[in-house]
C-alpha cells in the first residue's frame, strides 16, 4: 500500500477545524482507494508565536521540506495584529512559500450549478457558468521586494517595491501556457502595463512565449479592467496569469462570485510536484472554534493534493464528486445558507465522508 507523509500546518482561527475535516476526508478516501497517509503536525503562525516566539520555526520548515506534501489551514488573528511585520503570522506564510520555492499558485474558481443561487451576479450574467483557473505568481513582486521606513519629503514615509526578473516571469507564464493548453486554450495575462515597468517586462515576455504556443489564444488585460470583467462577464475567462499582488486581490474577487470564499482551494507548487495545499480564505477569527466554518475549500485543497502531488486521480475525483453531491442535495454551511438553518463544520464533513 502506498503511504504518503503529509505535514499539517493547522495554524490559527478556523485553521485547526478545517484541517481536521480534510484529514478525515483523506483518511476515508484513502481506505477506499488503498492509500495510507501519515500526518505530522507542525506549528505555524500565531500558534507558533505563542508556543516558541516566532511565526515559522525551523522545525516547521524542515518538516515541510521532508514531507511528501503539505496541507495548511490558515494563519493570523487579532491577537497578533500589533506585532512588527517580521513577527506577524502572515510572515510565516510568505516564509514557507519562499523556503519551499512555491512560485506557482493555482486558484481554480468555478461556479457549481448547485450554487448558482448563491452567486451574487445576475442570473443572465452567469447563465453559462464559469470555470476559471487563476495562476498567481507567489514568490516575487512587491510581497518580497525591498521595503522599509525612511525620512521622505513630507517626513515619516514607508515604502515597498515591486521587482520581477525575466526568470521569474518566464517560469510562471510557462506554467500558465501549459495549463491553458490542457484546458480551453485561452490565456489572459493581467498587468498594469500602462503604468508599471514590471508589467511592461511581464507583457513583453508573455508575447515572446506566446509565440511558442500558437494553439493557445493569449490576450493582455489591464488589472482594473480585469476586476471589472470578472463581475461583468466571468465566462469569457479560462486561464488567468498575473503577479503576486494582483493575483491575491483578483482571487478573492473570483471566489466571491462562486458563492463563498469558503469554496476555493489552492495549490502552491515549485518545479517538483509535492507542493503546499491550502484554502484561499483566511483564519476567520470571528467564527473560530465555533464549528461554523465551511470546510469545503480545505477538503478540495486535499483533493488538489491527491491530483497534483500524488497523481491519485481517482481518489481526487471521489472527493470532488462527493462535494458536488452534497451541494446538489442542498446541504449548506452558514456562509452559503443566507440565515437559513445550516450545517456545522463537522456535520458538513460527515455528509461529504458519507458520500465518498
Ligand atoms: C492569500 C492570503 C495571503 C496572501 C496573506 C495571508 C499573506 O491573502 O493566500 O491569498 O496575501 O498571499
Ligand atoms: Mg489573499
Amino acid at each position: 500500500m502506498k503511504n504518503y507523509n503529509i505535514a499539517l500546518l493547522k495554524g490559527d482561527g478556523i485553521g485547526p477545524e478545517i484541517v481536521d475535516s480534510a484529514v478525515r476526508v483523506l483518511e476515508t478516501v484513502g481506505k477506499k482507494h488503498e492509500i495510507a497517509f501519515t500526518f505530522t503536525p507542525y506549528l505555524i503562525g500565531g500558534a507558533a508565536i505563542d508556543a516558541c516566539g516566532e511565526p515559522l520555526p525551523q522545525a516547521t520548515v524542515e518538516g515541510c521540506l521532508q514531507a511528501d506534501s503539505v496541507l495548511l489551514g490558515a494563519v493570523g488573528g487579532p491577537k497578533w495584529d500589533t506585532l512588527p511585520g517580521h513577527l506577524r503570522p502572515e510572515k510565516a506564510l510568505l516564509g514557507i512559500r519562499a523556503a519551499m520555492g512555491l512560485f506557482t499558485n493555482l486558484r481554480p474558481a468555478k461556479l457549481y450549478p448547485a450554487l448558482k443561487g448563491e452567486c451574487p451576479l445576475r442570473e443572465d450574467i452567469v447563465a453559462n457558468g464559469f470555470d476559471i483557473m487563476l495562476v498567481r505568481e507567489l514568490t516575487g513582486g512587491i510581497y518580497f521586494g525591498e521595503r522599509g521606513y525612511r525620512e521622505g519629503k513630507y517626513g515619516e514615509e514607508a515604502y515597498d517595491t515591486e521587482a520581477y526578473s525575466r526568470m521569474e516571469i518566464e517560469r510562471i507564464v510557462r506554467v500558465a501556457l501549459e495549463t491553458a493548453r490542457k484546458r480551453n486554450k485561452k490565456l489572459t495575462s493581467i498587468d498594469k502595463a500602462n503604468v508599471l515597468e514590471t508589467s511592461r517586462l511581464w507583457r513583453k515576455i508573455v508575447h515572446e512565449l506566446a509565440a511558442e504556443y500558437p494553439d493557445v489564444e493569449v490576450t493582455d488585460m489591464l488589472v482594473d479592467n480585469a476586476a471589472m470583467q470578472l463581475v461583468r462577464n466571468p465566462s469569457q475567462f479560462d486561464v488567468l496569469v498575473t503577479s503576486n499582488m494582483f493575483g491575491d486581490i483578483l482571487s478573492d474577487e473570483a471566489s466571491q462570485i462562486t458563492g463563498s470564499i469558503g469554496m476555493l482551494p489552492s495549490a502552491s507548487l515549485n518545479d517538483g510536484k509535492r507542493g503546499l495545499y491550502e484554502p484561499i480564505h483566511g483564519s476567520a477569527p470571528d467564527i473560530a472554534g465555533q464549528n461554523k466554518a465551511n470546510p469545503i475549500a480545505t477538503i478540495l485543497s486535499a483533493a488538489m493534493m491527491l491530483l497534483y502531488a500524488f497523481d491519485e486521480k481517482e481518489a481526487a475525483e471521489s472527493i470532488v464528486a462527493a462535494v458536488d453531491g452534497v451541494l446538489e442535495a442542498g446541504y449548506r454551511t452558514a456562509d452559503l445558507a443566507h440565515g437559513a438553518p445550516a450545517l456545522t463544520t463537522t456535520e458538513m464533513t460527515e455528509k461529504i465522508i458519507q458520500a465518498i
